[in-house]
């Protein structure tokens, strides 16, 4: 493999990062950050503002580049990750957004999934696309977009909108309006995609009423995207990978065998399991996805998603004031009462897997005059481990075998927290492994692009490259184990909609 240079963008929920990495070792020389303004215009509403992901993006990439001290055109390729599902609608000719871009979170669509649901068309949606009806996905975003933006939807039939999620938009904005494609891994998430045919599908475009001349062009993770407009970076850049930020770290953390797990603890918690060539239909309430796809082979996984994992760890910090930092939470829950046992359900945007309930909102259960800072933070980290319980009990139901020998590799900010991962491995009953490189996400996107660019190996020779930095083993006696999961069970079912 010869050297060269890739830089890795990370568009994610809250921040922009940028970091620079050395092929083909993928050694990162040099990272960027920008945090950007989150939007709540209304209860369970999220959305961002179009050019503050756009100015985020450039800044952090320019950044990145000159701490590396490189000249522009010694950048090889870019890879991008992006948060997922975000909505973003634009015209053609002007790329102005026609709104602020409608985030995964928003659950303003509920009642419109509802409606799908009662009116019998979850069998058909889980069977095209793998997925559930809810607000997570982007499909009933854009239809919400087409009905509300005013000359929306004539605009869109006469052709002169484009859809896209935010690799799209970053594309589109990169190149100069010349391209408008996704990736695999994104598209799977629109609920419009087939994932087993890879393509887009007609009757999911008709059943959300979405113009196919919306949508962009699908292509593998590893794919020539496009070329830079100079004038951005300095030169002619081409992005050469794109994955959804969950894929991407799939990839990051080398999970390429079937059987493989990863969970990554950012906003939320995405646990993938990789299932191989078949797309396994869940019977549990998890999502069949694309992990990748490379040279026109799909890889699909078996996802959990959680929407609140290190949001809660923020809420501690921002709402309650309770620590300054992030990094203060396992500090201070290792004081709490080693016998109290407070539960926060965090379902501040709802529950994902395996729940799915939209309109639940978040609870703390157990309080006591003895309740107190340490309790809560240790709640809020707990919660996370019980969540990740949930979607691997769902994942063990679905796929008799997962578990015995398995092994969960950990990842994002939240992992930073010895705390939080031993409680982790506690409350799973299974190890969890670290890695030396925890930018797993910025790690899958430099991979893909550096694979296209020739830069990089081939996945198995790839996977050669991860290092653990420390595994975390369960101590916990058996017992303990299961009447903490059982409160917590307890705890979920007095917190969801329309259980008084
Ligand atoms: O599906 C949403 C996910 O892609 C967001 O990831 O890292 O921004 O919380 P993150």
């Amino acid at each position: 493999m010869s050297a060269g240079h890739i830089l890795a963008l990370d568009q994610g929920t809250t921040s922009t990062r940028a970091i620079l990495f050395r092929a083909p070792d993928l050694v990162p020389v040099a990272v960027a950050q920008q945090e950007f303004p989150q939007h709540y215009p209304a209860s369970g509403w999220v959305e961002h503002e179009p050019e503050d992901l756009w100015q985020s993006s450039l800044a952090v990439m320019r950044e990145a580049i000159g701490k590396a001290g490189l000249r522009p055109e010694q950048v090889a390729a870019i890879g991008i990750a992006n948060q997922r599902e975000t909505v973003l609608v634009w015209d053609r000719r002007t790329g102005e957004p026609i709104h602020r871009a409608i985030v995964w979170q928003d659950r303003r669509t509920a009642a419109a999934c509802a409606a799908l649901r009662e009116s019998g068309h979850a069998a058909a949606v889980a069977a095209a696309t793998g997925l559930l009806i809810d607000p997570y996905f982007s499909a009933t975003k854009l239809t919400w977009l087409l009905d509300n933006v005013a000359g929306a939807r004539a605009a869109a039939e006469r052709g002169e909108l484009a859809f896209g999620t935010v690799d799209t938009f970053l594309l589109w904005r990169l190149t100069g309006g010349r391209v408008h494609a996704t990736d695999a891994t994104n598209a799977a998430r629109t609920m419009l995609f087939d994932i087993r045919a890879g393509r887009w599908d007609e009757a999911m475009c008709a059943l959300h009423r979405v113009p196919a001349s919306l949508l962009p062009e699908v292509r593998d993770c590893a794919a020539e995207f496009g070329l830079a407009e100079t004038a951005l970076l300095g030169a002619a850049i081409p992005v050469r990978g794109i994955a959804g930020d969950q894929q991407a770290a799939t990839m990051g953390q080398a999970c390429f065998r079937p059987g493989m797990l990863k969970s990554t603890y950012g906003t939320g918690c995405f646990a993938l399991l990789n299932t191989g060539d078949t797309p396994v239909a869940s019977r549990h309430r998890l999502l069949t996805t694309i992990a990748y796809q490379l040279g026109g082979r799909r890889t699909y996984a078996l996802e959990g998603a959680i929407f609140v994992a290190g949001a809660a760890v923020q809420w501690l910090r921002d709402g309650l004031g309770l620590i300054r930092e992030a990094a203060e939470s396992g500090a201070l829950a290792a004081r709490s009462d080693p016998a109290a046992r407070l539960y926060l359900v965090p379902a501040f945007v709802g529950l994902g897997v395996p729940y799915w309930d939209p309109e639940a909102r978040g609870a703390i259960h157990g309080l006591t005059r003895a309740s107190g800072p340490a309790d809560f933070a240790r709640a809020a980290l707990e919660s996370v481990g019980y969540q990740t319980r949930d979607l691997l009990e769902a994942m063990r139901a679905d796929m008799a075998g997962t578990g015995e020998g398995a092994v969960l590799r950990v990842d994002g900010g939240m992992v930073a927290s010895d705390w939080a991962m031993q409680f982790l491995a506690d409350i799973l009953g299974l190890p969890v492994d670290r890695p030396v490189v925890r930018e797993t996400t910025a790690l899958g996107a430099a991979y893909l692009a550096g694979l296209q660019a020739g830069l990089c190996p081939a996945p198995e020779e790839f996977a050669q490259t991860w290092h653990l930095d420390r595994r975390f083993t369960p101590s916990m006696p058996e017992a303990e184990r299961e009447a903490a999961y059982a409160g917590w069970q307890r705890a979920v079912r007095r917190t969801l909609s329309g259980v008084a």
